[in-house]
């Protein structure tokens, strides 16, 4: 849940956007955190998984950019430790026994040094799980922001995209070259309702999608949303209810021990 570009409004975010969390569930399965391990929240929003992680026993932190998501994560959860930090860049003290990250890294462009800042954030045979959008994630949404940007305001909206969608493929391939073993990935669709019946998708635009619209008045940014949803509604709209069509990566990784590594490099020759 972290760009510089993009504003993030905790208040809204939590009360509008709260299935963000709740479908957080299969990944902290899939991480299986034990009681007393050291987690890292990746891009922790306002902590709710962060707080479901401490109360499974972890001794849990959380990290993200944005002030406004950790100032709300601090208020709600004041026994666990968060923090401003960039996951691009950032290096704790001390090593932790896994990295968790739900719905945030596709905020991040520069993936090869995020997973260069995970791997150097966790002990040798430390877990990394995370979920986040995967190739074509939302693409029905982001079509249609396009055809409307172009078409009506001669935005090129690929410029301002700033989301990261990699394909398992892609995404693996830059965990194998930091070190990191991949247990499993998968790619998978999940069509989200998106709440408030007709208000779902202006709301989504509204939270995630602010950044394609500046600029506009207010006025053209009401014709855009109306356009958006005509564009939008045969692929996404049924009784009552948007439907986001997302499109999810979920891994889970081991960093290999040096040796491991060392092994694979002379296999490799
Ligand atoms: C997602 O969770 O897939 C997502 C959320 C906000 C913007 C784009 C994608």
């Amino acid at each position: 849940m972290t760009s510089k570009e993009q504003k993030w409004d905790a208040q809204h975010y939590d009360g509008k956007m709260g299935f963000v969390a709740k479908l957080g569930a299969g990944v902290l399965e899939l991480l299986d955190a034990r009681p007393e391990e050291r987690v890292l929240d990746l891009g922790c929003g306002t902590g709710a998984l962060t707080n479901e992680l401490a109360s499974r026993g972890a001794q849990v932190e959380g990290i993200d950019l944005s002030e406004e998501m950790i100032e709300a994560a601090k208020a709600n959860y004041p026994h666990i430790p968060f923090a401003v930090e960039d996951a691009h860049s950032y290096r704790a003290d001390a090593p932790f026994d896994a990295v968790f990250s739900n719905a945030a890294l596709h905020w991040m462009r520069q993936p090869e040094r995020v997973i260069e800042a995970v791997a150097a954030n966790l002990r040798p045979g430390g877990r990394f799980a995370a979920e986040f959008g995967g190739a074509d994630n939302v693409s029905a949404i982001v079509s249609a922001i396009g055809g409307v940007l172009e078409e009506r305001f001669g935005i090129d909206a690929d410029s301002r995209n700033p989301w990261y969608y990699p394909t398992i493929g892609e995404y693996a391939s830059l965990l194998e070259r930091q070190g990191f073993r991949v247990l499993s990935a998968e790619h998978f669709d999940r069509p989200t309702p998106l709440p408030e019946g007709d208000r779902g998708l202006r709301n989504w635009l509204d939270t995630f999608a602010g950044i394609f619209f500046a600029g506009l008045t207010e006025s053209e940014r009401e014709e855009a949303y109306r356009e958006i949803e005509e564009r939008a509604r045969p692929k996404l709209y049924r009784d009552g209810c948007w439907y986001g069509d997302y499109r999810r990566l979920r891994i889970l990784a081991v960093l290999k021990t040096p040796r491991a590594r060392s092994h694979s490099a002379r296999s490799e020759v």
